[in-house]
């Protein structure tokens, strides 16, 4: 235990950060032009221009887990996954200084099931928060960018939250909008989705009370959710649900938490450590 503690103490040090804001405004997320000082990219490289006009991230033309804005290239195995890496533990490094509530949900939770890591072949994370630290993160962390110095790189790195305008719309309907901010890697395009866990007004106004939603239509009850549980992931604290077997189980089945092959890699129960199988 107190392995883990001093382990977090050089981390959250390493991570210590800077933020700015950016002072402009868009309509959309931001355009490439507003970004010039941020990144080197110069070509756009986000599908926008086929994206219908209500959606807000555009994903880029090569691959739905980046950001064009930022990234000209899908990224091999063993860097993507350090970039994952870092890319959670500075958000939860960011979310734990300005206290916004979050916590690991869906592909991330089964990866911390299985051994408290993010699984090699994901290719990004997802958290959610509650209402009350999406509306803080939208009015006064928008457009922010964080800084960290990464243990090994030198010139540090810039990560950015973005938080699309109408994030209070909860509205199933809105289905090209499910994801209500990013964290994202400037140099490498990658990102954490962020969606906003919601009290389902519906259901309540039906006299069910302790009804929870997700924009996607994923329903969970209050106490499947509350409270959190504090755990570690990738080395950092984090808080995962508290029912996280259950909704696991609910999302994935049951296989999903005792098979020990998958996508072409095998559980080392051994080395608590998924294992890439050579083909
Ligand atoms: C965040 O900033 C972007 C870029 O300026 C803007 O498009 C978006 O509407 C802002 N979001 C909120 C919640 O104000
Ligand atoms: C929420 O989004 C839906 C679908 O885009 C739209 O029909 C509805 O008018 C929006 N609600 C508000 C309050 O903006």
């Amino acid at each position: 235990m107190i392995l883990y503690l001093q382990h977090f103490n050089l981390i959250l040090l390493a991570l210590s950060h800077v933020s700015q804001a950016l002072p402009r405004t868009w309509k959309r997320d931001a355009d490439i032009e507003s970004l010039q000082g941020l990144t080197q990219i110069t070509r756009d490289r986000s599908g926008k221009a086929g994206d219908p006009d209500d959606k807000y991230f555009h994903e880029s033309t090569f691959h739905p887990h980046y950001d064009g804005r930022f990234a000209e290239k899908v990224l091999p195995y063993d860097s993507r996954r350090i970039h994952l890496t870092h890319l959670i533990q500075t958000y939860l490094s960011t979310m734990y200084d300005i206290g916004a509530e979050t916590w690991l949900m869906h592909g991330s939770l089964l990866g911390w099931w299985w051994n408290r890591k993010i699984m090699p072949w994901d290719t990004d994370v997802d958290v959610q928060v509650s209402e009350r630290s999406i509306a803080f993160l939208a009015d006064y962390y928008n457009m922010t960018v964080h800084h960290f110095k990464v243990p090994g790189v030198n010139r540090g790195r810039n990560y950015m939250l973005e938080v699309k305008p109408h994030y209070k719309n909860g509205s199933v309907q809105d289905n090209l909008n499910v994801i209500d901010a990013r964290w994202i890697d400037i140099e490498t395009g990658l990102f954490i989705d962020i969606t906003t866990l919601r009290r389902d007004r519906t259901a309540e106004e039906l006299g069910e009370r302790g009804h929870m939603m997700r924009k996607d239509k994923h329903r969970y009850l209050e106490n499947q959710v509350f409270p959190l549980r504090n755990s570690v992931f990738e080395n950092m604290p984090v808080k995962v649900p508290y029912a996280y077997t259950e909704l696991l189980e609910e999302e994935y089945g049951p296989d999903a938490l005792t098979n020990t092959d998958f996508e072409h890699h095998h559980f080392d129960e051994k080395e608590m450590e998924w294992v890439r199988v050579q083909e």
